[in-house]
């Protein structure tokens, strides 16, 4: 650590709007329409906040509704009755399989779809008469701590925003755009950037483990610092430059470490990474 450099910020936290944890009125039954990773995620992490009970909750998904249902202690269902039951409607399955499962159901008045789905337009979606919202979350909701992007453009109606909002703030912060071209973006940051973390935790553990530190111990100590580290950026006023510098000593170990990361250019690559996923979410746009 240097002793020169000032604090980074010294501010209040930034408020993450996180789970309020509080049984939501008017949310109704909720039915997935795909049940897989991210339906999963929010489905555990609706379940751990108390925003619905099991008995309200329906899946359908190609095979694993049953499954799913069991394993969660929820209703198995069809694609069928989850049109024809639930108030709340979550689309949950791959962009390829949206557009059509949608046009082979019929929804009811009141009832609002709201999709997952990246990549794919609002207008592309169609789940007339039921009102469709666009959100774009992240697996952390199934521990409450997710982002997740509403599509708020002056079209949508406030009271499905509201309901978007509070379902995805039970399970994580929560911020609604009025610019659907930003969801590429967000896409590849907020719902791909878990991945590219991983990788990196998965990394800096095997290089814990080259540096002689045993398997478990490595895989703490890489979970504390990725969650210390994100604390420590959450901070109001904080910059991840400052913070680095903070730890960055003159002829210290952690510039060596940054010389070796800046000549295999870690940085470029990551911005690589998150540009190629965005173009990635824009491909899936296309017709
Ligand atoms: N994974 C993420 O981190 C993440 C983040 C943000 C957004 N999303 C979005 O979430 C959506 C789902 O992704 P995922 O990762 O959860 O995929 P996944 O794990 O493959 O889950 C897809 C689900 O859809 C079901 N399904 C497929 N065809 C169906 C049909 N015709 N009728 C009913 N159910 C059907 C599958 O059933 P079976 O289980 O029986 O095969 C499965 O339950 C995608 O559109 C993705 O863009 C994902």
């Amino acid at each position: 650590m240097s002793d020169q450099s000032p604090p980074a910020a010294e501010a209040e936290p930034i408020p993450l709007d996180l789970p309020s944890a509080a049984a939501s009125p008017g949310i109704g039954t909720i039915g997935f329409l795909g049940c897989g990773q991210m339906g999963r995620a929010l489905l555990s992490g609706w379940l751990s906040a108390g925003l619905v009970a099991p008995e309200n909750v329906l899946v359908a998904a190609r095979n694993s509704a049953a499954e799913t249902a069991e394993r969660f202690g929820v209703r198995a269902s069809t694609p069928i009755e989850v049109a024809g039951e639930a108030d709340t409607i979550i689309l949950a399955v791959k962009p390829a399989q949206a557009s059509a499962l949608l046009r082979g159901l019929h929804f009811q008045l009141g009832q609002v779809v709201i999709s997952t789905v990246a990549g794919v337009a609002r207008a592309k979606l169609h789940a007339s008469p039921a009102r469709l919202v666009r959100v774009m979350p992240n697996t952390a909701c199934r521990v409450g701590r997710g982002f997740t992007a509403i599509l708020g453009t002056p079209d949508e109606m406030p009271e499905d925003i509201e309901r978007a909002e509070r379902l995805f703030s039970a399970v994580g912060a929560v911020a609604t755009v009025s610019d659907e071209a930003l969801f590429h973006g967000i896409t590849a940051l907020a719902a791909s950037g878990p991945a590219f973390l991983f990788a990196a935790m998965e990394a800096m553990a095997d290089g814990g483990v080259a540096a002689g530190l045993p398997r478990d111990l490595a895989r703490r100590l890489v979970v504390h610092t990725f969650a210390g580290a994100s604390a420590l950026a959450g901070v109001a006023g904080a910059s991840p430059s400052a913070l680095k510098d903070e730890v960055t000593s003159p002829a210290g170990t952690t510039i060596r470490g940054l010389q070796v990361l800046e000549a295999r250019a870690f940085r470029g690559a990551l911005i690589d990474a998150i540009a190629a996923a965005a173009d990635r979410s824009r491909e899936l746009d296309k017709p």
